[in-house]
């Protein structure tokens, strides 16, 4: 195995950010920095922070360049909207004429709101209740990904109520590790995720024999965030292998191999995973099956394209540290508390003075609530503005209002020009629906 060493680049401070700015779009005209063209200054001034940005130029750009580098091979890229559901983001998308990989019914209202013909939607997910399988059913969805035969016994029971078939996939657990963040490995057996390798033949062999089902995708993702080809090249061996014993069986349906997303990107000093290296260690064996490659992306493709903006509110100097305190929290952007991830910050305005090592705190209710620790910064003081970089995949859709916080407003940049995409929540939006005065129900009670 390649060592995590190789997979880490050692950079300056200057060379880091040079390499970050590069990937999101990001320049400096003068002191201000700019996304896209358009002054980050600017859009803060109107829209308020904490504001998330999205630059619909790096999206379309690392569109291309996976796409791109899959050209020789049969293949369809969906966009795993988990990682960004904005509309106006998953528009983008739709006019490239991407597909979608979605993992819940309020993904696929998205999708199909977003212009996602249903025939291009995978429906991933490792828990779908009945309704969202219905719904799925009814709505036509290309490619329903089955987790287990409890989840075929209510499909085939809902299509046969329907009277409606439906192509589906089973994703499989290859039982390979994957080198990342423990939270975010999908692919080893011992988790949720996937049909045991073992499992999967009688399984199929279920499936084909239902009328309405087709069996039309064999399918794995091993986690996310991963910067080596080679857990990928174990793990599609491994489909490549049951491919060929489920054909053998007489199953002569299977049309699509998808290998999920996971592709890594930079945050501080990775070395991200080149699609076209990670191309080179899959095609052979992907060829070889003769099927459609089916790639499901998610941070790939708008982590580097979104940055959170927020405001310095105090500073404060305690037990030794200087600490900074933001107007975004942990219910804005969790990552880096929920996966002690690093995420770049750099000032909107550059005022050229010293650095300082800090922490980065927001303003939640939770010691474990910052943005970044131990960080070197400019002196920054309040009123000031910072740009987290890195935030377009798994920032906004793990929002929360924890601490009744409204969840950000959302904005597009594309062209020079800007347009919010989703206002700022409102506070009357985090109660509505909700009553001092309950209305009881007596059934059921005493
Ligand atoms: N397909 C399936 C079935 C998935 O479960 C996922 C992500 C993807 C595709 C897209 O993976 P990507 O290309 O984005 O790595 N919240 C975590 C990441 C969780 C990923 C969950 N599944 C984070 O902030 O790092």
């Amino acid at each position: 195995m390649v060592s995590t060493a190789t997979r880490h680049a050692a950079l300056s401070t200057e060379e880091r950010q040079a390499a970050l700015f590069a990937d999101a779009g990001l320049s400096r005209r003068g002191a201000t920095l700019r996304v896209g063209g358009v002054a980050l200054s600017a859009i803060a001034e109107a829209t308020g922070t904490p504001v998330y940005i999205y630059n619909a130029e790096v999206i379309r750009r690392q569109y291309g360049v996976l796409d791109q580098a899959l050209a020789g091979v049969p293949h369809r890229i969906c966009f795993a909207v988990k990682a960004n559901s904005n509309l106006a983001v998953l528009r983008v998308f739709r006019d490239l004429g991407a597909g979608a990989d979605i993992v819940s019914g309020g993904e696929l209202s998205r999708a199909i709101a977003a212009g996602f013909p249903p025939q291009r939607i995978v429906f991933s997910g490792v828990g779908k209740s009945p309704a969202e399988l219905e719904q799925a059913l009814l709505a036509g969805v290309g490619h329903i990904h089955l987790e287990s035969s409890d989840e075929l016994d209510k499909l085939a029971a809902i299509a046969e109520r329907l009277g409606k078939g439906a192509a589906v996939g089973i994703r499989v657990n290859p039982d390979v590790t994957a080198e990342t963040h423990p939270y975010i490995a999908t692919g080893q057996g011992g988790i949720k995720f996937g049909v045991p390798f073992d499992q999967v033949m009688p399984l199929a062999l279920r499936v084909h024999a239902h009328p309405l089902l087709t069996l039309d995708s064999i399918a794995m993702h091993i986690g996310s965030q991963i910067l080596d080809p080679a857990p990928y090249r174990e793990g599609l061996g491994k489909l490549a292998g049951l491919v060929a014993e489920l054909r053998k069986a007489g199953i002569d349906t299977i049309r699509n191999l998808d290998i999920g997303g996971g592709l890594g990107i930079r945050y501080k000093d990775e070395i991200p995973l080149d699609p076209v290296r990670f191309l080179a260690a899959v095609r052979p064996l992907a060829e070889e099956t003769g099927l459609t490659l089916v790639m499901e992306p998610g941070r790939f493709l708008v982590g580097s394209a979104g940055l959170l903006l927020t405001t310095v509110l105090s500073r404060k100097h305690s037990g030794g540290k200087e600490l900074v305190l933001v107007d975004a929290g942990m219910n804005d952007l969790v990552r880096p508390s929920h996966y002690m991830a690093w995420h770049e910050m750099v000032e909107l305005e550059a005022a050229g003075r010293p650095d300082v090592a800090v922490d980065v705190v927001g303003p939640v209710c939770e010691t474990g609530d910052f943005l970044a620790r131990d960080r070197t910064l400019p002196g920054v003081v309040a009123g000031e503005r910072l740009a987290v970089l890195g935030a377009g995949a798994y920032g906004f859709v793990m929002a929360s209002s924890y601490n009744s916080r409204t969840r950000p407003a959302e904005v597009l940049v594309d062209g020079g020009r800007w347009a919010v995409v989703r206002p700022r929540e409102r506070v009357a939006d985090l109660y509505a629906g909700e009553t001092p005065e309950p209305r009881w129900e007596t059934n059921g009670g005493g």
